[in-house]
């Protein structure tokens, strides 16, 4: 049976996670956040003082990493590595290798009858024939306030301009990066997510219903 692909794509802060999950919630689809491996992998490259402009040292590290986790924790949520994530995903080498685990966990769940997967390639690149491409669209300065309001709930310092400075840095290097850089996909839908969340998701039950 060929399984349904939901690809999310959108800068950082959009709120793909929040959207992705609700879509696998109601009709009852996997969701993979692909942003977490680059995170699972920055923190790697931190903990082990991996030189990230190095690329045979990378290239090093990722052929002796042969286990990552697909589960989402405060540790890789933190500022400090959101940029490393940032930085290592222009890295051909890095992007080969999440893609990879990507197609695995896709192929080996065989029955899920589909899945919900969200990042910055995943309608471009990554599951270029997907089913519904959604593009989520919402201004650096929502984003910076709605990411200073997480941060600050989840008890970390936070400072609302560098939130905002951090935020249109990672764009840049998103967009502007040479291997898969952050496009609005071909065939993909606009998704307005700068006001209520039910408004994003009146948007999107449009969508689905065509599938
Ligand atoms: O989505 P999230 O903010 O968790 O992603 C962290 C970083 O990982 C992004 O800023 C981006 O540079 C990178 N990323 C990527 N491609 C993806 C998912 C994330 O380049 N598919």
């Amino acid at each position: 049976m060929k399984k349904l692909i939901i690809t999310i794509d959108g800068p950082a802060a959009s709120g793909k996670e929040k959207i992705a999950k609700y879509i696998a919630k109601k009709w009852k689809l996997n969701h993979l956040d692909s942003g977490i491996l680059y995170r699972r992998l920055a923190l790697i490259f931190s903990i082990e003082k991996i030189d990230i402009e190095n690329v045979n040292k990378i290239k090093n590290k990722l052929k002796n990493i042969h286990q990552i986790s697909f589960r989402n924790s405060k540790n890789i949520r933190t500022q400090v590595i959101s940029r490393l994530a940032s930085k290592i995903a222009v890295h051909d080498c890095v992007r080969n290798y999440v893609n990879k685990l990507q197609y695995n966990f896709v192929n080996k769940n065989k029955k899920i009858q589909g899945f919900v997967i969200d990042g910055r390639d995943i309608g471009s690149v990554v599951f270029k024939n997907a089913d519904l491409k959604l593009y989520i669209d919402v201004n650096p300065e929502i984003r910076a306030k709605r990411r200073y309001k997480q941060l600050i709930d989840s008890g970390e310092k936070s400072i609302y301009p560098k939130i905002l400075k951090d935020i249109k840095l990672r764009d840049k290097q998103d967009k502007l990066r040479k291997h898969s850089p952050l496009v609005i996909p071909k065939g993909a839908h606009m998704v307005d997510n700068s006001g209520s969340f039910t408004d994003t998701i009146k948007q999107i039950k449009v969508l689905l219903d065509k599938i």
